[in-house]
């Protein structure tokens, strides 16, 4: 008669986490203590189905595994012994990880089959189940308390680590800007990505987020920040390859996202600092991500940190620029559930209509080449906050429009660089000025991750709706530029590498 054994449990680490440990099928002898060296034969990869991995226990036994099924969107994998010292007979093992509902813990489920000599029954189930299932669960634990340390590997480990790429360049292709200029200035390249340093991930990037900063800077509008020759791009979510010395808390496949003030995410792998990446919760996906990190941060500086929607009261009047715009649909969204009445400015009566949608309650469309909504916006009590992305061509306007003691967030130049502010010309109204940046208040790792983690909570409870999504191949990347200059665009786009 074949004994079954079943356990579960549950393994406070998101899916993906546990899930990178669990279908490398070589990796139990970093992570289970009763394992002692394991080895996959004849060279074959850890995750190749059919392959066999051959191992001996701390006790002295000798087992080969066979791996029988892989499935990465069901995080489930399924095995067989194909010979052991041990006299477990026709064992076959299936391990299921589900995330549970909480997003960032995940149930394990690990059940097998198998047939005993005719007295050893007992002995044996109670070995699998207590010996082998429930200690797993405890060691995995300690591995992942342990920030999934792979630097202090058994002798095995090491050889497959040395093996692995990890210290070495990886093939790759990024844009290129070779001189400042239009879209069609950007080219793709090959370029390898050399082995990340001292705290930094290596990561490849899926899905690449395409800001208007990207713009100003392949017009060359910015040169300290991106040089001729350089690769524009702050931002992308993808999944960890490796990492460099001093880097904790990471695994091979762990999926993360991150925005960096250095340019340079039009790629296919890229290396950055371990500082300015974030995990991704599995309910958010990668071109999600890369749509919402860093437009989304900023609208939670802007709504949160410099407009205070959430401290003033409701009916706070807020003016914001590209309505239907990447950041404008985001803003327009939380402003509204914080209480704030919106009004926005956009070129059509498409973007109009989704401004609507997405909470803006007074959509102002402004004419072909025409800047002119500051009566409007009078009409409605003047703007208490003014979130501008536009820049020179509506600075008349915007001042015009403000509110007395109306502040004005001058968030980027889409229409050219704004020429220096008249303090006096401020003072007439008692207007207050600010010109921020993201990257400076995501400065610490520690404020990242609270900030992203208030994001995605957003977007879970319905707060924020994602904008649509444009999407691009990386190759694509010029027609992705041609379009959000000319105003094609609404939502966010995304380059898939
Ligand atoms: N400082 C920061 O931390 C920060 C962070 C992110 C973004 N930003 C700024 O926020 C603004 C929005 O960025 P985004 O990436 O979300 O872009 P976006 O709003 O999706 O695209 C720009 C929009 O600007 C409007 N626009 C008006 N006049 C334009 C002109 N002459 N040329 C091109 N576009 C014009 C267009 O909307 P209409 O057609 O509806 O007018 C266009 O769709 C940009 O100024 C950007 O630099 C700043």
């Amino acid at each position: 008669m074949l004994q079954r054994v079943v356990r579960s449990t549950i393994i406070d680490a998101p899916i993906e986490r546990v899930w990178a440990v669990i279908r490398d099928f070589n990796s139990h002898d970093q992570w289970h203590a009763v394992v002692d060296q394991s080895r996959i034969e004849r060279s074959e990869k850890s995750d190749q189905v059919g392959c066999v991995r051959n191992f001996t226990l701390k006790d002295g036994h000798h087992i080969r595994e066979q791996l029988l099924t892989l499935d990465d969107r069901q995080h489930k994998s399924t095995y067989c012994i194909v010979e052991a010292t041990v006299p477990l007979q026709r064992y076959v093992a299936t391990v299921t990880l589900k995330p549970v509902t909480d997003g960032n813990r995940t149930f394990w489920h690990w059940e097998s089959t198998f047939a005993t000599p005719p007295g050893m029954e007992r002995e044996l189930t109670d070995m699998v189940a207590q010996g082998v299932y429930e200690a797993g669960f405890e060691n995995l634990r300690r591995h992942l308390r342990e920030g999934g340390d792979l630097r202090a590997p058994s002798a095995a480990r090491e050889s497959t680590l040395a093996a692995m790429p990890r210290a070495l360049p990886v093939a790759s292709r990024r844009i290129v800007v070779p001189r400042y200029g239009g879209p069609e200035q950007m080219v793709l390249q090959d370029a390898d990505c050399p082995a990340p340093g001292p705290g930094e991930v290596r990561i490849r990037q899926h899905a690449i987020g395409v800001n208007y900063l990207d713009i100003y800077l392949r017009r060359g509008w910015i040169p300290p920040m991106m040089a001729e020759g350089g690769t524009p791009g702050m931002e992308a979510a993808g999944s960890v390859l490796d990492w460099g010395e001093g880097v904790h808390g990471f695994l091979p496949g762990d999926r993360v996202a991150y925005l960096w003030h250095a340019p340079g995410s039009y790629a296919h792998m890229r290396n950055v600092p371990a500082d300015t990446v974030v995990r991704l919760p599995p309910t958010v996906e990668d071109e999600t991500a890369a749509a919402l990190l860093l437009k989304g941060l900023t609208a939670d500086y802007l709504v949160h940190d410099l407009g205070h929607l959430d401290r003033r009261g409701p009916g706070t009047r807020v003016l914001v620029h590209a309505a239907a715009g990447g950041v404008g649909l985001l803003v327009c969204a939380w402003a509204r559930k914080l209480g704030a009445t919106v009004i926005g400015t956009v070129s059509s009566e498409a973007k109009a209509r989704l401004a609507r949608e997405y909470g803006c309650q007074n959509v102002i469309v402004l004419g072909e080449g025409s800047y002119r909504f500051a009566d409007a916006v009078q009409q409605l009590g003047g703007a208490d906050v003014l979130i501008d992305g536009l820049g020179e061509a509506a600075r008349d306007e915007n001042l015009a429009a403000l509110a007395r003691r109306g502040h004005w967030i001058s968030l980027g130049n889409a229409t050219g660089a704004l020429a220096q502010v008249d303090t006096h010309a401020l003072l007439a109204k008692s207007i207050t000025f600010s010109r921020p940046v993201v990257f400076d208040y995501v400065a610490t790792r520690a404020e990242l991750e609270r900030r992203a983690a208030r994001l995605w909570a957003a977007v879970g409870d319905g707060t924020l709706r994602v904008p649509p999504v444009e999407r691009h191949s990386l190759a694509g990347a010029a027609e992705a530029h041609a379009r959000l200059e000319r105003r094609a665009t609404s939502g966010a786009l995304v380059l898939l590498a």
